[in-house]
């Protein structure tokens, strides 16, 4: 019988090419037990492809099927799994078993409200997990310590505990957009122990202040369309490799004054779309911001030293952006000199009265 199974095989593949299903093999073999054709890594050709997934070089696409559940026969070489556009509602403990050389990890839009810690255990290289447009209502613990990268935006988060990400040093972005997260729900120390850290985004959340404790290896924060009211300097401290700020569409209306200090190496800087009443203090001393948004606020003066150094004192890196257009600052009486530091032509962008 495995013979004639082989047989069978080897020929159909020599037909096909590797993307062709095999309904009736699979078909027999969920009859007949997996054991029946053991598991070969010197002969993928006898490897095993769930039902209606595709298997092609350890990549198994098993997207947009209905499943309501991780297929249980996965080939244990798997490198990448895809598993999205399902139905699928919980992760079990033993669901991903064997799948010790997985790194990506694919569970985009499914109807998961449930993760068993247990579940990663046997996932000993996962570098990246996709979990984005989900129900979960918290991020599963016990992520591997290999994990780089986490996408959980869309889902409904209003937690972060602090044992989550402990331990993750070697994660590098985590995108957690779209969940009605608050300040309340952000434990303290919540971020600490990534040391690798680079990218975070946290948009269109509740939140409602600058979360604290932010691993200072960042170099991006992006924080848009929160419901931030205050830059505080505290929340940036230590941030010293921070590049790009992101605060655009939320509600901030003071920018304390060390904040900018608090960020040294900052060269973006968004904050269009708040409820700003004047420019930030401490731009005209920063050394490195080249690009700040300031457009649709609440600006109504803005004064000769507000974005240049006074004198020629203090080199200052050059703007190459900086908008303030949609203020109901009177463009015209504006000092001729405000923007003496900004040398390249088109950089400026006032509006409409010019
Ligand atoms: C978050 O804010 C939105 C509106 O901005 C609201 O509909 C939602 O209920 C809020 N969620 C929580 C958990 O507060
Ligand atoms: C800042 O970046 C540099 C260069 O990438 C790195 O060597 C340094 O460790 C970083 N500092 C922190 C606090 O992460
Ligand atoms: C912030 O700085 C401005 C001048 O740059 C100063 O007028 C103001 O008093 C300062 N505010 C605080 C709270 O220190
Ligand atoms: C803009 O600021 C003025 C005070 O300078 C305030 O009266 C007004 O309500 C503010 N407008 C908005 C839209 O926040």
């Amino acid at each position: 019988m495995k013979a004639t199974l082989i047989f069978f095989l080897l020929a159909q593949v020599s037909w096909a090419g590797p993307f062709e299903q095999r309904g009736l093999f699979d078909f027999m073999l969920e009859d007949e037990a997996s054991g029946l054709i053991p598991y070969d890594p010197d002969n993928p050709l006898v490897s095993m492809c769930p039902y209606r997934c595709q298997c092609h070089l350890r990549v198994v696409q098993c997207s947009d099927l209905g499943l309501e559940k991780v297929p249980f026969d996965l080939p244990p070489d798997t490198t990448l799994l895809d598993l999205q556009n399902n139905k699928i509602t919980e992760i079990k403990e033993g669901d991903f078993k064997n799948l010790k050389d997985l790194h990506t990890l694919i569970l985009v839009n499914n109807k998961i409200s449930k993760f068993s810690p247990e579940a990663f255990k046997p996932l000993r290289k996962l570098e990246r997990l996709y979990l984005s447009k989900n129900q979960l209502k918290e991020l599963p613990e016990k992520m591997p310590k290999t994990l780089q990268e986490l996408r959980a935006h869309d889902n409904e988060i209003t937690k972060l505990r602090k044992s989550t990400f402990n331990g993750l040093n070697n994660m590098l972005v985590i995108e957690l957009g779209g969940n009605p997260l608050k300040n309340s729900g952000i434990e303290n120390g919540a971020f600490q122990g990534m040391d690798s850290l680079s990218y975070i985004r946290i948009s269109d959340t509740n939140i409602t202040a600058i979360p604290q404790g932010f691993p200072t290896s960042l170099f991006e924060l992006h924080l848009d369309g929160n419901k931030i009211t205050k830059v505080d300097a505290a929340s940036l401290k230590g941030l010293i490799n921070l590049s790009k700020l992101g605060l655009s569409f939320n509600s901030i209306s003071v920018v304390e004054n060390r904040s900018l200090a608090n960020v040294p190496h900052l060269r973006e800087l968004h904050l269009d779309h708040n409820k700003l009443l004047r420019v930030p203090a401490g731009l005209a001393e920063h050394k490195h911001i080249q690009v700040i948004y300031l457009h649709n606020n609440n600006i109504s003066e803005v004064g000769q030293n507000d974005f240049c150094p006074a004198g020629y004192s203090s080199k200052r890196i050059s703007y190459s952006a900086l908008s303030l257009y949609s203020n109901p600052v009177r463009y015209w009486q504006l000092f001729p000199n405000t923007f003496r530091c900004v040398y390249l032509r088109g950089a400026i962008q006032l509006g409409n009265y010019k």
